[in-house]
């Protein structure tokens, strides 16, 4: 049987699940594979012996150096030092699998770059949606296909919270803090309630689909926390559900990349998508409309998308040698145009408090019709004294033209507030 040496580094929840996998699963791989896979050193700062046994050491290097280890997995997880030991690793002739999506997010291009140099690869299943194999299903499964649109639910907390406010009536505290309790948060929740970790899962499925790097800085981002229980309330009773979406569309070399909350309709797969579970729905010329689902975090699902590159890698190793190197990945590194927010067209809901009395939604409408933005649908909630609530949902338009109009709709002595702007969207 062949032997491959691997090495971890970091052995927090996703490392600890990746050794706990090898030793359970280890001879099915074998079995399956003709490879047996050897974990040769797996490091962490804090004394992790119970897990790694005599494998354990406390000094990366021991890792990034061993003469046998041919696939470094890093499973530390932000930038430095994962950034510098990924580096050493491919310096040294090792492939690397990570799970780490701010470091692919972020810097991507320099790690492929010194991979390509050095004939070595770097697979990153892990790093969007956990246990979904949603890479390789659209760099392999779909090669094929030319993808015009990747809609994904890429975080599992901010899709608990939204599903907790929907279906139970919780207050968005209350739902964070059991998403915490659920250990589905980042360590700092504020990343997953302001979108920045589906930005960088979204950055890395814009990669993978147009072969361009997108920096996160530029990808439009908007959060859960303007989402009120009033929101959600009126969503429901105009056929959707709000869900924080990761965007990326395709079409003749104009991308789009973008984050937001989004009404989805009900009739959408997407829509019942629900508690911790992610779902990234794929629409592509041969295959249509597909939808690929499971547990975006957690160490056991994160730990099998770990294997799977793991178990591509020694594959390739055994079967050429050391020779397998940059062309496992092919994603050919392309420019396009990344499109700007403004220009996007979509469908949108506005929630407003607007005096109640004649002339009101006239006012509205005729700004809206100066800008050529046509409404789709008005619901005039219960008045409380001579205030009234207002849901609209407004027709295709650019996201320019809508701002513009409600700059002016702002500054009607009849409108009070915009209390919130949502996109309607997977359409
Ligand atoms: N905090 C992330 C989530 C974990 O909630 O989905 C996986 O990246």
């Amino acid at each position: 049987m062949q032997q491959i040496g691997i090495g971890i580094i970091g052995l927090g929840t996703v490392g600890s699940s990746v050794i706990k996998l090898l030793k359970k699963n280890g001879s099915l791989i074998a079995e399956r594979t003709g490879i047996e896979l050897v974990l040769l050193k797996a490091a962490d700062l804090r004394n992790r012996k119970d897990i790694a046994g005599k494998a354990y050491t406390k000094n990366a290097n021991e890792v990034l150096n061993h003469p046998e280890i041919s696939i470094v997995i890093e499973t530390m997880g932000g930038v430095s030092p994962a950034k510098q030991f990924v580096l050493a690793a491919i310096r040294n002739g090792k492939h690397v699998v990570t799970s780490n999506k701010e470091l692919i997010a972020k810097h991507g291009k320099e790690i492929f770059k010194a991979a390509a140099a050095n004939g070595v690869t770097v697979l990153f299943e892990a790093s969007v949606c956990g246990g979904i194999p949603i890479l390789h299903t659209l760099r392999e499964c779909l090669a094929s296909n030319k993808i015009s649109e990747v809609s994904g639910i890429v975080n599992g907390t901010t899709n608990y919270i939204l599903s907790k406010m929907t279906n139970e009536d919780l207050g968005f505290e209350e739902a964070l803090k059991q998403a915490q309790q659920k250990g589905y948060a980042e360590a700092d929740p504020t990343m997953d309630v302001d979108g920045s970790d589906a930005v960088y899962k979204a950055a890395i499925l814009a990669y993978v689909v147009s072969g361009a790097h997108v920096d996160p800085k530029n990808i439009y981002k908007e959060g859960i926390t303007k989402i009120t229980k009033a929101d959600i309330e009126y969503a429901k009773e105009v056929g959707y559900v709000i869900k924080l979406l990761a965007i990326i569309k395709l079409n003749n070399g104009e991308l789009e990349v973008r984050v937001h909350p989004t009404l989805v309709p009900n009739t959408h797969p997407l829509a019942k998508v629900s508690d911790n579970y992610n779902a990234v729905f794929v629409r592509s010329d041969a295959m249509g409309e597909s939808m690929y689902y499971g547990l975006g975090a957690g160490g056991d699902p994160t730990a099998s998308s770990v294997m799977s590159d793991v178990i591509e890698l020694a594959k390739k190793t055994v079967n050429c040698g050391s020779c397998c190197g940059p062309e496992t990945y092919k994603v050919k590194e392309k420019k396009v145009t990344l499109k700007k927010v403004e220009d996007i067209k979509g469908r949108y809901y506005l929630r407003m408090e607007t005096l109640d009395k004649p002339g009101v939604l006239a006012g509205i409408s005729s700004v809206f019709a100066k800008k050529k933005v046509s409404i789709q649908e008005v619901v005039q909630k219960e008045s409380v004294g001579n205030v009234a609530q207002l849901v609209i949902i407004l027709d295709n338009s650019r996201e320019k033209d809508i701002r513009d109009a409600l700059k002016k709709i702002s500054k009607l002595s009849t409108v009070k507030k915009i209390n919130n702007v949502i996109r309607v969207g997977a359409n």
